[in-house]
């Protein structure tokens, strides 16, 4: 196939100047900014408007079309950007509409929901995250967004940086977990794989920090429910992972569905206006989620949608996603004067921005045959294979016959049983949001041990038990047998990759159907059981806790899932995945997270605060449930052991107004042996709580991780700081200071080891 024409219209390319582009942080540059004056300058209030309307590609041609030509409205000027087109051919045809056919020539920004992937599926976020390791999230969305790329999809709606306490929320998969200090680091991340050292770069694609902001604390963990979040909740909880996508250089954000504390997310002039742009100082695009703009309406503070699209461009909205409310509502609110003509130009401006900033003015089409080289694609699947790998955690690992069941050493003779309904679905393999994935290339693991099987290096029996969510009993008698007639049973359940995800709330967060039963089954044949437990949220599995040997938590872990577990499982590779959710008990515990308030009245306020707080950890009790997560945040075992010494802190006391002017800092450090005999990853987190300050701060913090990876009997010295950024809160004022007070400080292998080192904090 040839390459799309490139037809530069003439007053285009004499704007077109070459300018050394700084890198994607800085969004602006003068060159730019110049050649969006002048186009400002031409463009008629019809075309201003159109150039903040984003339509999904297939309401303008497809049989879900919503307006009645498309093609026109493109020609029109009217279309600024379209979504979930996704193969070059169709990117390219759209774009020729839109620079050789509409006045001004403007290029169309093409956007998609690149999550976790696009033709590779790496794991759900929530896997990813489970590594701890933001360089790894920074190599699979470098990846995804070259493939993107290549078919013209030049804007991802990710990285979702929504920290998100209640696993029934179904897109508690989306995130990176509970913490902001973890959440802050993925989206860092996200956004410098996707955006790269210069957007300008065709392999570039621009980031969309979701969903702004508060729409993981909806309440009940209901889909799309509305949210209160005091301020202070809001500052040191929900904003941090936005402040910092914003600081690595976001180019867009994208506000979100929920209400905060009565006013809709998409009409927040408080979120979007004054503390993005007068106290961030962003640069970049806000576009709204799906048809939320009109949807400002159903919440309840817009008699129409006039009033809406008033409302949300005036709260700082620039782009109506889906609604065609600024297209129909607009122009009249301009002409009439009650939208002055400079938020039109403010907001037009930043769409313009991007399109600079990512060259799309020089360069709109990609070339044709489009996609990555075989090579690539290997690399590719070998990304992909790792990432699952360091995305799973061993949430148990008891001993069977004198030594932990896993990893399972194989021998000809070992007779292997697989069993359960998750051992063969590609689909749920690929959890939510996937991609342009091919369901079919991907590897399951019974395609996996079956390969292994074949090479003769164990005997393999698979039988499915049941359905995943049904309640089929009829496979029960069939997998008792087979799991008898076996060593060891390798148990694949879990939810369907539908499970999780947008719209998918779950009230009951155990295994679903009738798994349990076949659980308990399988587990009275006394054959010993490893559970894989495949899933987009933490699910409560008290009993397979109490009762299965070895329990790996694999997340929907992409198209690689089959060879990952098998190396895993077979301890070609160890599990270093550490929970960035607390796993509840039950659902009636819910939310419960690690960095939360203490009481006047802990639980188990026997001991001696001032010398570890920690032993009030979990404040909340019930008369029947167990205190505190089935699993806590930053819990997971490897194949080897490590031990944590010599917490260390290098003075006794700092001065809060040295910290205040951001003069001082604190070193920590301590040891970490490795004291097993397998060499093995763990990850050291620093965690830090306050005490004596103006309100009351949580538990525990965490401020700080690391991953060392230690050959057996190996030892490391690890050392953080501590400094203003870290130590300072929201405080009586609301102001962001650093306070006098009690400093603890632990550094360990979870959110609930460790004794702390202990530092004063005077004015
Ligand atoms: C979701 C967004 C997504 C958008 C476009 C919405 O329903 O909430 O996260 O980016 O659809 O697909």
């Amino acid at each position: 196939m040839a390459r799309f024409p490139k037809a530069l219209p003439t007053l285009i390319l004499t704007a077109a100047v070459l300018t050394v582009r700084a890198p994607a942080a800085e969004l602006t540059n003068p060159a730019d900014e110049a050649r969006i004056n002048a186009l400002v300058a031409q463009m008629t209030v019809e075309e201003k408007v159109g150039q903040l309307n984003q339509l999904a590609s297939d309401t303008l041609t497809g049989p879900g079309r919503i307006v009645s030509d498309g093609e026109a409205l493109i020609k029109k000027g009217s279309v600024g950007s379209l979504f979930n087109a996704v193969k070059a051919t169709e990117t390219n045809a759209f774009q020729k509409e839109a620079v050789e056919d509409s006045r001004l020539h403007i290029p169309i920004l093409f956007g998609y929901d690149v999550i976790h992937g696009f033709t590779t599926l790496f794991p759900i976020p929530l896997g990813l995250s489970s590594s701890w390791d933001p360089s790894l999230v920074e190599q699979t969305s470098r990846f995804a967004a070259e493939e993107a790329s290549a078919q013209g999809v030049r804007w991802t709606f990710s990285p979702m940086v929504d920290i998100a306490r209640d696993p029934r929320w179904g897109r508690i998969t989306e995130g990176a977990g509970e913490d902001p200090y973890l959440g802050s680091a993925f989206a860092r991340a996200y956004v410098r794989g996707y955006q790269g050292s210069r957007l300008d770069d065709p392999s570039s694609i621009v980031a969309c920090a979701k969903h702004f902001v508060g729409y993981g604390a909806v309440e009940g963990g209901r889909e799309y429910n509305s949210t209160e979040i005091s301020e202070r909740t809001l500052r040191d909880v929900y904003l941090p992972p936005f402040q910092a996508a914003v600081d690595e250089g976001a180019g867009t954000l994208m506000a979100a569905f929920n209400a905060v504390n009565g006013v809709p997310s998409s009409a927040n002039y408080f979120t979007l206006t004054t503390v993005l742009r007068d106290e961030w100082n962003f640069q970049g695009l806000v576009g709204s989620d799906w048809t939320a703009i009109r949807e400002i309406v159903l919440h309840g503070i817009a008699d129409d949608e006039n009033v809406a699209a008033r409302k949300a461009f005036m709260a700082g909205v620039d782009m109506d996603m889906q609604s065609t409310v600024y297209l129909a509502q607009l122009p009249s609110l301009v002409s009439s004067g009650r939208v002055p003509m400079a938020r039109l130009d403010e907001a037009v401006r930043r769409v313009l921005r991007v399109k600079f900033a990512l060259g799309l003015f020089e360069h709109p089409y990609v070339p044709v045959p489009a996609g990555l080289s075989p090579a690539e694609k290997a690399r590719g699947l070998e990304l992909a294979r790792h990432a699952a790998e360091e995305s799973f955690i061993l949430l148990e690992n008891r001993p069977v016959k004198g030594s932990p069941l896993l990893p399972l050493r194989p021998s000809a003779g070992m007779r292997v049983a697989l069993i359960g309904p998750l051992a063969d679905d590609g689909v749920d393999m690929l959890g939510s949001w996937t991609g342009i994935a091919d369901a079919r290339s991907v590897v399951t693991l019974k395609t996996s041990l079956s390969k292994r099987a074949e090479l003769g290096e164990f005997a393999l029996t698979v039988a499915g038990g049941t359905d995943v969510g049904g309640m089929k009993d009829d496979g029960f008698a069939r997998a008792a047998e087979v799991a008898r007639q076996s060593d060891v049973v390798i148990l694949a359940l879990g939810e369907s990759g539908h499970s999780s995800g947008e719209a998918s709330a779950r009230a009951h967060i155990e295994l679903p159907g009738n798994q349990e039963r076949l659980l308990e089954k399988i587990v009275a044949t006394g054959t010993p059981v490893v559970l894989v437990v495949f899933s987009g949220r933490p699910l409560s599995i008290p009993w397979a806790s109490r009762h299965v040997p070895a329990i790996l938590q694999a997340w929907f872990p992409g198209l690689q899932a089959g060879p990952a577990l098998a190396r895993v499982l077979f301890g070609e590779a160890s599990p270093s995945g550490r929970l960035t959710v607390s796993v509840p008990r039950s659902v009636g515990e819910i939310p419960v997270y690690y960095n939360h308030l203490n009481t006047g009245r802990p639980r188990t306020d026997a001991q001696v605060p001032d010398t570890n707080p920690t032993d009030s950890y979990y404040v909340t009790g019930y008369i029947d449930e167990k205190d505190g997560p089935l699993y806590p945040f930053g819990y997971g075992l490897g194949y080897t052991s490590f031990k944590y010494s010599d917490v260390a802190v290098d003075t006794s006391w700092l001065s809060a107004a040295a910290l205040n002017r951001d003069n001082t800092h604190l070193n920590v450090s301590a040891t970490v042996q490795n004291t097993g005999s397998r060499e093995g990853t763990d990850v050291a987190q620093l965690y830090i709580r306050l005490r004596g300050t103006s309100v009351a701060r949580p538990i525990r913090e965490l401020k700080g991780f690391k991953r060392l990876h230690l050959g057996p009997g190996e030892s490391r010295k690890v050392e953080f700081t501590l400094g203003r950024d870290e130590l300072s809160f929201w405080n009586i004022d609301m102001k962001h200071v650093a306070e006098p007070g009690t400093l603890f400080v632990w550094v360990a292998s979870d959110c609930t080891q460790g004794s702390p080192a202990r530092v004063e904090i005077r004015d």
